[in-house]
């Protein structure tokens, strides 16, 4: 059946937009700028309007903050007892991955970068592999230990996007073609579902508008929708927006459905007290992460804390924090910093994996150096939201929801 929902929908005037949405940038965004942010992304993609249209209620339900409960529910199976295999590209971390694990899916993740398989193994989070997936030559090898995918899910890098490459932006940049490759597998792959996670102004972005056209092409059997997302709305301690874009291979408007039972996995923000406080009296390296680099221009910039320029800025305790980046490049401070008699310095890993979403119990495991873990932390999918997404794609799979199951 030809498949007639509209896929992303495509402004009709692309520049001046365009323009606009550059405001978002995962690495430099002001609790200002966030909220003008908020006011550019169209109301077609927000998944805050979406939310109120269908009229749904926050389950006050706070994430569970010990690591890991039990997954009650069990392993996702196909009627032929085989694990349901979920294949994260670009997958970091593990944010994106551990969703899905603690959701009862077999996972595979692939990245290039060697960390992402100790962080599974430490977390028993799947199986992950190094390996370039810029190189075609890497198409055997991710189709092989992808073999038997029903799930395909991932974010490629955001740098393109991102205010800091003012220079080689969009096509110009050398990971754009990354975005690219991700359909390409989705192509190649025909998974029943998947997830391409990415930050908001990717929506504009002409090859990513191309890439979902073609896709809807060669498979006309795929609904795509695309919304924006804040990691708050799924119980995180912070209001990182990213856009998600869902192809589900079943009915006409089976990726709205996605988006419907979403809403239902809806929970209170949880402030930066809520998930931070418990390390206030930790020492430095007291716990596995609880590190940050000594840094002595912090006293240099004050003034930059005072007006919150440039995303350099002290957190509030009793709200979620605001989106920001690499916190080693952009110095987000601990909200008591500098005040009586605590320590003037940024936030630790530690603290950062809590606003993420993280459950208290998780950390690096050891040996990996200090700088990866604060970038692979500004990467990361926050895992309240992957899990959320991940029971989505369970419910949807074991009850044949928007026309799909986990069989073909
Ligand atoms: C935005 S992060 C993904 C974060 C991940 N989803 C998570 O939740 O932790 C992008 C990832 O792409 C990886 N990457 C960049 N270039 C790559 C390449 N050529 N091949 C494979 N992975 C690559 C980076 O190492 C990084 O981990």
């Amino acid at each position: 059946m030809q498949n007639t929902e509209p896929a992303v929908q495509i402004p009709d005037s692309q520049e001046g937009a365009v323009r606009q949405m550059d405001l978002f940038d995962s690495h430099r965004d002001t609790v200002e700028r966030a909220d003008e942010a908020e006011s550019l992304i169209p109301s077609v993609v927000r998944f805050s309007e979406f939310v109120a249209a269908v009229g749904v209620q926050h389950t006050n339900e706070l994430f569970p903050l010990e690591f890991p409960p039990a997954v009650s529910t069990g392993a996702v199976m196909h009627s032929g007892g085989e694990r349901v295999r979920v294949l994260d590209l670009f997958a970091g971390m593990g944010g994106f991955s551990l969703g899905f694990s603690r959701a009862g899916f077999d996972v595979v993740g692939v990245d290039r970068i060697p960390w992402t398989q100790m962080v599974f193994r430490r977390w028993d989070i799947g199986t992950a592999y190094t390996i370039d997936l810029s190189q075609v030559d890497s198409n055997e090898q991710v189709l092989a230990v992808g073999e038997g995918t029903t799930v395909l899910i991932g974010g490629p890098p955001c740098r393109p996007w991102s205010l800091m490459n003012q220079r080689r932006r969009s096509a110009d940049h050398a990971d754009q073609p990354l975005l690219i490759r991700f359909f390409d597998f989705v192509k190649a792959i025909g998974p029943r579902i998947f997830i391409f996670e990415n930050v908001p102004p990717v929506w504009q972005d002409a090859v990513y508008q191309q890439q979902c056209e073609l896709l809807r092409r060669a498979d006309p059997r795929y609904s795509i929708r695309a919304m924006v997302v804040r990691y708050d709305q799924f119980g995180a301690s912070t209001a990182r927006q990213r856009l998600v874009t869902v192809g589900v291979r079943g009915s006409n408007d089976a990726a709205t459905g996605f988006f419907t039972r979403l809403a239902d996995r809806l929970r209170e923000p949880s402030s930066v007290r809520d998930v931070i406080e418990w390390l206030r009296d930790v020492d430095r390296d007291g716990v596995s992460d609880h590190s940050w680099p000594q840094l002595n221009t912090i006293e240099k910039y004050r003034e930059r804390y005072r007006t919150g320029r440039y995303g350099w800025r002290r957190l509030a305790y009793d709200t979620p924090a605001p989106s920001f980046g690499n916190v080693t490049k952009t110095y987000v401070l601990h909200p008591e910093a500098g005040e009586a008699g605590f320590e003037e310095r940024i936030l630790s890993v530690r603290e950062l994996l809590c606003i993420m979403g993280f459950p208290r119990d998780f950390h690096f495991p050891e040996g990996i150096p200090l700088p990866k873990r604060y970038q692979m932390v500004a990467d990361v999918v926050s895992p309240v939201f992957s899990e959320a997404c991940a029971h989505v794609v369970r419910e949807m799979l074991e009850g044949g929801v928007g026309g799909i199951s986990s069989d073909e």
